[in-house]
């Protein structure tokens, strides 16, 4: 066979490891981590995933090397402890049977390290640690860690390592990067000790070469050692590329593997975790520019999700191994489409966060596009149904779309109407909005897949009660969606006023100076994306806070590109539209023009109950997903429409 992409889909020996391809699965924090630290049975199930997908390594994180100076509430590997190493082996085990190589990311977050204490007594100070003495902006004091406790720290990571080898790992990751407790030391806005661990680079680098020295001695030669670090900070007072290079170049010879991420911890997400905002591969010079200078093989990671781009990174020398995190949420079998020269069937990651967010929110992994991430061992899988059934699914949004994927996939005969002339629902108005692209082109890999699964797609074929009883099916799942609010004001039908859902139909209409009704999610994007082509653009809302909507990683870097980009105005109550902007009532009492000569409009949308109701007797069995029950959110609507057709 010919692969299409044939460098990425080659195998790389690293150490005396040869691993099956370059995509290797970046470290996640699990889904569920026990109150004592061990591995939960669904973060086995979540890490075994990519390696079922094909992933070459797959890597478990974070495991805390030495709790007693980091409280973070994340893994640890303690054969002290009941259960501990029982659960990193059922992990490692889980990732091996597969194919890949199962690996572990050891680490400590120094001062950024969490504050969790099992079995806790009232009133029990954290302190936490870090290369200086500090306090850390909530007021957290953070003390140097003395000769002794690193002396302690660095054996720590030497037995976590033997320990996670005795598991079944067969490779480990060093994370010294994005400011946990190494980069804390290399760093010259962290570290201001005046002993061998500060003050010159010789010596800011020595705690690292020593823990290295300390993972080298506990698993031997041989067995892989990647050292995870940040090619670059990014902060006032951090270190540039320069230094990059230079810490690589400390390194190299001495571990099998240098990942080159980048950003710190301290800067926000930016840099760490690529917003939908930066270009794809934003990272990957920080790479390209440290391979120039070491022997070692090099990894990139950073929003990558295209093959022909993987492909070209390692083609042109600029990384060895490609890293995904993200990308193998969204889709898991990322790895083995591109194997198999399918790359046009891959799912790709929208950036929208909500990964990350759920976490904060929820405690748990959820995926907007993977319904299964997070509930892996719950039995959600697409499996044959046992009766094969007639399915209609009326509505081609995300709801419907993955209904009709999932229900097909179950061997269902389905067939999907959508009322417009294409795919996609309410994505089609990201059509044109750079940073949304990847999830505009969603709906176009969706009905490749389903063109693929042999699904009836009817377009420009509304569904209504008799069309669906002469249609006879068993099943209808009903994604119909919502409709866009337009508020009673006088001047709204005016010409100069576009709802948000037409931005791409009337991009040609929006005139120089524009002003936005509405800052919610979808009015804060349009607002930056207006601005970055160069608009002059307000946003109007009522409450005293944009995007409440958008999810809390989202949220702050959407709310920084506001700030650089766009006039807010918030409290202020639209009136009437005139020629010259929009007529606004401040909380006081008094009105005020907001100038503008394109009036966006995006107050919101509301769901269609009553369309949907009119179809609840059209088939024997009926099931409403997505935004026509409530209007939410991709991720909700993408989420019924899978358990709708696991459920027929
Ligand atoms: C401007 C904008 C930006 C957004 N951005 C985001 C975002 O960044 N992240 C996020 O998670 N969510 C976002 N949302 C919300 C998200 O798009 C919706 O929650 C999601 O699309 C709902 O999916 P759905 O399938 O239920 O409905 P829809 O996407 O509305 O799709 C319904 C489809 O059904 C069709 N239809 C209606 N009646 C019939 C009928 N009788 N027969 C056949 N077809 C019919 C419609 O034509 C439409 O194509 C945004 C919404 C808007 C308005
Ligand atoms: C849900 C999620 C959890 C993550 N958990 C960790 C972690 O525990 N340790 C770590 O070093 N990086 C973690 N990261 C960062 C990723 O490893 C990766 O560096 C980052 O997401 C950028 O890669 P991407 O653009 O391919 O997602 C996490 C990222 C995500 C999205
Ligand atoms: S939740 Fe969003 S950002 Fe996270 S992996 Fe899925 S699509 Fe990507």
């Amino acid at each position: 066979m010919i692969r299409k992409y044939p460098r990425l889909c080659s195998p790389i020996t690293l150490g005396q490891v040869t691993f099956r391809n370059r995509m290797f699965s970046a470290p996640l924090g699990g889904t569920d981590i026990t109150h004592d630290y061990c591995v939960g049975r669904g973060s086995v199930g979540f890490y075994e995933l990519r390696a079922k997908g094909g992933a070459a390594a797959v890597t478990l994180s974070e495991c805390v090397v030495h709790p007693e100076t980091d409280h973070s509430h994340m893994f640890h590997l303690d054969d002290n402890r009941p259960g501990s190493l029982s659960s990193f082996t059922f992990a490692a085990d889980a990732v091996r049977r597969h194919g890949a190589i199962a690996s572990v990311e050891l680490s400590h977050g120094g001062m950024y390290a969490g504050s969790y204490i099992l079995d806790s007594k009232p009133g029990e100070k954290v302190v936490k640690y870090s290369s200086s003495d500090g306090v850390l902006e909530d007021g957290t004091e953070i003390l140097a860690l003395t000769k002794e406790l690193i002396a302690d720290i660095i054996k720590a990571y030497g037995r976590v390592a033997g320990l996670a080898k005795r598991a079944g790992f067969e490779m480990v990751m060093i994370h010294g990067g994005h400011s946990w407790l190494i980069n804390q030391f290399l760093s010259p806005a962290f570290n201001r000790r005046t002993d061998e661990y500060g003050g010159s680079f010789e010596n800011r680098r020595r705690f690292m070469l020593e823990v290295i020295a300390s993972v080298r001695d506990a698993v031997g030669k041989g067995f892989p050692i990647e050292f995870r670090m940040s090619g670059a900070e990014g902060i006032g007072g951090g270190y540039g590329i320069e230094t990059g290079v230079e810490i690589a170049k400390a390194i190299d010879g001495k571990v099998d593997l240098i990942h080159v991420s980048a950003g710190s911890h301290h800067s926000g997400f930016f840099m760490t975790h690529p917003p939908m905002f930066a270009p794809h591969g934003v990272n990957v010079r920080l790479a390209a520019e440290i391979k120039k200078h070491v022997k070692t093989p090099v990894a990139t990671i950073g929003a990558l999700n295209d093959p022909e781009m993987m492909e070209e990174i390692i083609a042109s020398g600029k990384a060895d191994v490609i890293y995904m995190a993200r990308a193998l949420l969204a889709d898991p079998e990322l790895p083995w489409k591109v194997m198999e020269n399918r790359g046009d069937e891959i799912i790709k990651c929208i950036r929208c966060f909500t990964c990350m967010a759920e976490r904060v929110q929820t405690q748990t992994r959820r995926c907007t596009l993977n319904p299964l991430i997070g509930r892996e061992r719950e039995g959600l899988e697409v499996l044959p149904a046992p009766k094969k059934k007639k399915v209609l699914v009326a509505g081609g949004g995300p709801g419907g779309l993955e209904a009709a994927l999932t229900a097909a996939r179950r061997g269902h005969q389905v067939v999907l109407c959508e009322k417009g002339d294409r795919l996609g629902g309410i994505l089609n108005c990201e059509e044109g909005i750079s940073f949304k692209k990847d999830m505009y082109e969603y709906a176009s890999v969706m009905e490749r897949l389903l063109r693929r699964e042999g699904v009836d797609i009817r377009l420009n074929m509304e569904v209504t009660k008799a069309y669906a009883e002469a249609e006879r099916a068993d099943v209808l799942i009903c994604a119909v969606g919502s409709e866009p609010i337009v508020p009673p004001l006088p001047g709204i039908g005016d010409e100069n006023v576009i709802l948000v859902n037409d931005l791409p139909s009337r991009r040609g209409e929006i005139k120089d100076s524009v002003v936005v009704l509405g800052g919610g999610l979808a009015g804060c994007e349009a607002a930056v994306h207006l601005a970055d082509e160069g608009k002059r653009v307000t946003v109007v809302e009522m409450r005293d806070a944009l995007a409440p909507d958008a999810n809390v990683r989202h949220r702050p870097i959407l709310m920084d590109k506001l700030k650089e980009l766009v006039n807010i105005e918030l409290g202020l109550t639209a009136l009437r539209v005139t020629k010259d902007g929009l007529v606004c009532v401040k909380k006081d009492g008094s009105e005020c023009l907001v100038p503008g000569e394109t009036i966006i409009c995006a107050v919101g949308q509301r769901p269609l109950t009553a369309a949907a109701q009119a179809l609840a007797n059209a088939a024997p069995r009926m099931y409403q997903v997505g935004d026509c029950t409530r209007v939410q959110n991709m991720t909700a609507a993408i989420y019924q429409g899978h358990h709708a057709a696991l459920d027929v």
